[in-house]
């Protein structure tokens, strides 16, 4: 089945931001290790990274004409702030889940509140980069039942 990949805005800095907070890998090994491991499982893995909040919604609209059976998202400070990114997953009804990271929990009180956690099947942070290998995983157990 098709998996999508969505991260937002400042990923695309990963391995050379804040790496004490993110890690060393940047988001293109990210990319090739979870492309490869779908592979393996007989999944097709698509990605987006994306500093544009437009852009994200519209992949998120196109996933559904593409159909999608997943979404895995770190949709990094939107998460935060972005009604909209709720609702383009909400309005094509695909499940998903929410990564990021870092834990988000132990770090500013702006940051423990998200707008994707309650509606998404699952939320998995502090990980790391073994977290989206925790989260795409997570989506092939899910698309298998
Ligand atoms: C993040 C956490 C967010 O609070 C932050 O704005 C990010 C990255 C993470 O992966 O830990 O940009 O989503």
């Amino acid at each position: 089945a098709k998996i999508l990949l969505l991260n937002g805005p400042n990923l695309n800095l990963l391995g050379k931001r804040e790496p004490d907070v993110y890690g060393h890998d940047t988001l293109e090994d990210i990319c090739n290790s979870l492309i490869e491991k779908a592979k393996q499982e007989g999944h097709e893995l698509l990605q987006c990274q994306s500093n544009r909040e437009y852009v994200l919604i519209e992949r998120i609209h196109e996933a559904q004409d593409e159909g999608v059976a997943y979404i895995i998202i770190n949709p990094a400070a939107f998460t935060h702030t972005s009604v909209a990114i709720r609702d383009a997953l909400l309005g094509v009804s695909i499940p998903f889940v929410e990564i990021h990271l870092s834990n988000v929990h132990a770090r500013e009180s702006f940051r423990h509140h998200s707008y994707l956690s309650d509606v998404a099947d699952g939320v998995i942070c502090g990980f790391g980069a073994q977290g989206y290998e925790f989260a795409l995983q997570s989506a092939i157990s899910k698309i298998a039942k």
